[in-house]
């Protein structure tokens, strides 16, 4: 199986990025979050399924020293270069060769040691247990000695609890075309959690009045909160802190979000 969500899609795959983008950036909430984080101990920084570097920014105001963006997407990757492009702090510390991106599978990160490893909204992309101890494995290895892994994903307060059949999402203007998305889920309980079986049928019109339709499925899994916790002992890490928000709210059944910090085992 690719690695890379957009491989083997029936939609374009640079207009599934664009589209992607368009609803990811929205996401801002976390932003302070990340540069709090980086600040209590500022240092180098791999983002594994780090997207279009939608969090880079953060990372840099946070005061990190490096950024190292891995994502298996190419088409993402080229977005977060535009990104880069248009942002003068972080073309300069680019420039500066403090940022870095590598096409590649977060199971198998570049060499070096990092004070900070982000995973954000990446776990439900892996496989299952299997290949997310995988990563949580290199990972660990990737750490410095006062090196923190960090997860943060949907929370069990924010998974569905039914499937929901073909709905609008959203619709906004991208580069002055009406982009429409509409989603489909269904879902299955699993002893190791969550599956997710995520259909989004986005449609944007051309300057020409026609219709670029483009379907993509995405097979999510959502570890149980325990095998998670195992997994996470079994790659040589131990949970250091939970939130189940942004804002550093406790994390509970009802969180929207999950976020461990893990740290090496010594
Ligand atoms: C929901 S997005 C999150 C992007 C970014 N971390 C953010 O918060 O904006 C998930 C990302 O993980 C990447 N991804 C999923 N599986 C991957 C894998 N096995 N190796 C590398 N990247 C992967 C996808 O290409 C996508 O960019």
């Amino acid at each position: 199986m690719s690695s890379d969500i957009f491989a083997g899609q029936a939609g374009d795959a640079a207009l599934l990025a664009a589209i992607y983008d368009l609803e990811h950036d929205a996401v801002t909430e976390d932003i302070g979050f990340y540069r709090r984080l980086i600040r209590r101990s500022r240092g180098p920084v791999l983002d594994l399924g780090c997207g279009s570097g939608r969090l880079f920014r953060a990372f840099l105001n946070g005061g990190a020293s490096s950024i190292h963006g891995v994502d298996a997407s190419p088409d993402l990757l080229h977005r977060a270069e535009l990104r880069i492009a248009a942002d003068p702090v972080l073309a300069s510390a680019a420039s500066a060769g403090r940022i870095r991106l590598t096409t590649g599978d977060v199971r198998r990160p570049p060499r070096g040691r990092w004070r900070w490893i982000t995973v954000v909204g990446v776990l439900p992309h892996l496989d299952g247990p299997e290949a997310a101890l995988q990563m949580l494995t290199a990972a660990a290895g990737r750490l410095q000695r006062q090196g923190r892994v960090v997860l943060d994903d949907i929370g069990p307060g924010g998974l569905p609890d039914r499937d929901l059949p073909l709905s609008v999402d959203w619709e906004r203007a991208m580069e002055g075309r009406a982009v429409t998305r509409r989603s489909q889920l269904s879902r299955r309980e699993d002893p190791d959690g969550l599956r997710v079986d995520y259909l989004t049928v986005t449609d944007a019109v051309r300057p020409d009045g026609t219709i670029a339709r483009l379907p993509a499925r995405f097979r999510l899994w959502y570890p149980s909160q325990s095998v998670l916790e195992g997994l996470l002992d079994e790659a040589g890490l131990a949970v250091e802190l939970t939130y189940g928000s942004h804002d550093l709210g406790p994390l509970s059944g009802e969180s929207d979000r999950r976020i461990l910090i893990a740290m090496r085992r010594h």
